[in-house]
C-alpha cells in the first residue's frame, strides 16, 4: 500500500467549491452529481486529486465553514450516497478525492451547541469554550458567552488551553477536549469508511488556545502540534494510505506536526502576495508585487521563506503553492493579461512540491470585483484572533464555473438571478470548451506544463529548487530545478522590460522544453540570457 507522502510526490490537486462547480439538477448551486459529471475534465486536465470544499449540512453563514452535522452531506449538494460515488467515480479514474475537515468549531445550530447553551452548567457543557456561562435566556449564547474560532458565530471546539489564565479554561486533557479530540478520528474514520482519501484540515494550527505564542522560547504551538502528531500515529496505525493536508501555511511547523503536505499562501507565512497579489486588484496598498508588469517587485521575502519552508520540510512532507483558492484574488485579478498568466503559470507548475490548482484558474477566470457578498464571503476587520487575515471580498473568487457558451456557461440551467453567485458577464469570458479548440489557450499551455512536470522528475516535487538571481538583480527568474543527474534552468520574466542576465551557471544547454521570448548568447556555452517581456523557458542542462 502506498502511503499518503507517496502519492502526494507526484500529485496535480484540483479544488473544487462545490457551490460553483456544476449543477446538475438546475438548481442553481453546483452539486456532487455535477462533479461526476466533470471528473473526465479534472483526468484530461492531468489532475488526480480532488480537494473538495466543505459539502457537509451546514446554515452556510461562512460557505460550509460552520457545520451544523459531520456526518451528512448538505442536501444542497446531494446525500451521502452521491458522496461514495463520487469517491468511486474518482477512483475509477485514478483520482483521489480529498474532503475539508473543519475541526477547530462548529455552526451555532450544531446539535452539539444548541446542547450545551440550553443547559451551559452542566459538567457536560464542556465541548465549546464559555466564557460567561450565564446565558441571557431571552437572546440566547452571545459572542460574550463563547469564543468564536473564525467569525464569531463559529463556535470554537474546546481542544483546551496549553497555557491557562482564565478560570474558564480547560487544560488540554480535560474531559471536553478529550471528548473532541476523539471525535475528530470518528469523523475522518467515517469517512475513510466510505471512500475519502484524505482530509484538509481547516485552520489547523487553531486549535489549542494559549499555544501561539511566537515569542522566542515560547512553546511556540507545541501542543497544537502534539496533537496533530497523536492523529498522525492514529492515521498510520488504522488508514496509512490517508492523508492529512494542513492549512497551516507554516510547513517547518505542520510537517513534523505530521501532516503530508502544507500551503504556502495567504495566512501567516510571508511571500505569497509578495509574488502575487500586493499592489494589484484588491490589495492595492502594498504593491508591488514581483509578478506585476510593472517589474519592480521584490524577490527576497518569498525566496527567504520558500527555501527556508522547503529545506525544513525536505523528506518529511510536501510544501504547495496553490494557484490561487476561495479566500483570495483569483490570479486573473486587476490588469493582469493572459500572457502574464501564461508566465506565471509556468512558475506554478514546476514548483517544488505538488502544485494546487483552484477550479477555473486552468483558463483564467477573472476575479469578479462586483460579486456580491454571499455566504459571510467579506471578510474585513474581522476579530483580533484573526488579525492578518483580512482577506477582502471573496465573492469575487468563488463564481461559477464557464464551461462553454450555452445558458449560464454550462454550469446550470436554472434562471440567471437563482445563480448561487453571477457568471462573468463579460461576453469573451474565457471557457473550457472554447480553449479545448485551441492549441494557444491557457488551457492547453497548462496541460502541457503538467505533461512536462510528469515526464521529467527534475521538474517534479522532490527535485531541488534554486533561486539565482543575485540579490539586485530579481529580473528575470531563473530557478534551476535539479534531481541527479538531470538539471533544468526555468528562466521567467513577468514584467513588461525586456531583462537580461548574467548566468551565475556553468553547462550547456539543450533545446528548451518549452520556450517563448528567450534569446541566448554565446553558441553552446550560455553566458547570457535575455528574456522578453512575459518570456519564458524551460532550459535543459546536458
Ligand atoms: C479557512 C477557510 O479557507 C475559509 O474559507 C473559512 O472562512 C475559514 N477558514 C473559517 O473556517
Amino acid at each position: 500500500m502506498t502511503n499518503a507522502y507517496t502519492w502526494l510526490k507526484d500529485a496535480i490537486i484540483y479544488q473544487i467549491y462545490p457551490q460553483s462547480f456544476q449543477d446538475s439538477n438546475g438548481d442553481g448551486i453546483g452539486d456532487i452529481q455535477g462533479i461526476v459529471r466533470r471528473l473526465d475534465y479534472i483526468k484530461d486536465l492531468g489532475a488526480d486529486v480532488i480537494w473538495l470544499n466543505p459539502c457537509f449540512d451546514s446554515p452556510f453563514g461562512d460557505a460550509g465553514y460552520d457545520i451544523r452535522d459531520f456526518y451528512k452531506v448538505a442536501s444542497r449538494y446531494g446525500n451521502e450516497s452521491d458522496l461514495i460515488a463520487l469517491f468511486d467515480a474518482a477512483h475509477e479514474r485514478g483520482i483521489r478525492v480529498v474532503l475539508d475537515l473543519v475541526a477547530g468549531h462548529t455552526s451555532m445550530d450544531h446539535p452539539w451547541f444548541l446542547e450545551e447553551a440550553a443547559d451551559p452548567h452542566s459538567p457536560e457543557a464542556n465541548r465549546y469554550i464559555w466564557k460567561d456561562r450565564n446565558i441571557d435566556s431571552e437572546k440566547g449564547p452571545t459572542k460574550e458567552n463563547f469564543l468564536g474560532n473564525f467569525f464569531w458565530y463559529q463556535p470554537a471546539l474546546n481542544f483546551g488551553y496549553a497555557e491557562r489564565t482564565e478560570s474558564w479554561q480547560d487544560p488540554v486533557d480535560a474531559p471536553g477536549p478529550m471528548k473532541n479530540r476523539e471525535e475528530l478520528r470518528k469523523i475522518m474514520a467515517y469517512w475513510f469508511d466510505r471512500g475519502c482519501d484524505g482530509f484538509r484540515v481547516d485552520m489547523a494550527p487553531s486549535l489549542i488556545k494559549g499555544d501561539s505564542n511566537d515569542a522566542p522560547n515560547s512553546k511556540s504551538l507545541a501542543a497544537t502540534q502534539e496533537l496533530w502528531r497523536e492523529n498522525r500515529a492514529w492515521l498510520d496505525a488504522n488508514y496509512p494510505d490517508k492523508a492529512l493536508i494542513a492549512e497551516w501555511s507554516y510547513p517547518t511547523r505542520s510537517i513534523p506536526a505530521g501532516f503530508h503536505l502544507d500551503f504556502i499562501m495567504h495566512f501567516n507565512a510571508p511571500g505569497y502576495h509578495e509574488m502575487f497579489f500586493n499592489g494589484i486588484g484588491s490589495i492595492p496598498d502594498k504593491g508591488p508585487c514581483y509578478f506585476s508588469r510593472d517589474g519592480e517587485g521584490d524577490l527576497g521575502v518569498f525566496r527567504d521563506e520558500y527555501h527556508r519552508q522547503l529545506e525544513g520540510t525536505r523528506g518529511l512532507g510536501w510544501v504547495s503553492l496553490p494557484v490561487a483558492n476561495h479566500d483570495f484574488q483569483r490570479l486573473h485579478c486587476g490588469p493582469r493579461t493572459n500572457e502574464e498568466l501564461h508566465c506565471a503559470w509556468v512558475f506554478f507548475m514546476t514548483q517544488a512540491g505538488p502544485p494546487t490548482i483552484y477550479y477555473g484558474e486552468e483558463i483564467g477566470m477573472r476575479y469578479l470585483e462586483e460579486a456580491p457578498t454571499t455566504e459571510g464571503s467579506l471578510l474585513v476587520g474581522i476579530t483580533a484572533a484573526n488579525a492578518g487575515t483580512d482577506l477582502g471580498e471573496r465573492a469575487g473568487s468563488r463564481t461559477p464555473m464557464q464551461w462553454d457558451q450555452t445558458t449560464n456557461g454550462g454550469f446550470s440551467t436554472a434562471p440567471a438571478e437563482d445563480l448561487y453567485l453571477m457568471m462573468d458577464p463579460d461576453p469573451n469570458r474565457p471557457t473550457v470548451a472554447e480553449q479545448e479548440d485551441d492549441p494557444g489557450s491557457l488551457l492547453n499551455f497548462v496541460r502541457s506544463l503538467i505533461d512536462l512536470r510528469k515526464s521529467h522528475p527534475a521538474l517534479g516535487s522532490d527535485g531541488s529548487h534554486t533561486i539565482l538571481n543575485p540579490k539586485d538583480a530579481p529580473y528575470p527568474l531563473l530557478i534551476l530545478r535539479a534531481l541527479g543527474d538531470e538539471r533544468y534552468l526555468i528562466a521567467l520574466n513577468p514584467s513588461q522590460r525586456k531583462h537580461s542576465m548574467e548566468l551565475p551557471l556553468i553547462g550547456q544547454f539543450g533545446d528548451p522544453l518549452i520556450q517563448s521570448g528567450i534569446e541566448v548568447s554565446g553558441e553552446f556555452d550560455l553566458k547570457t540570457i535575455t528574456v522578453a517581456p512575459f518570456g519564458y523557458a524551460i532550459l535543459p542542462m546536458v
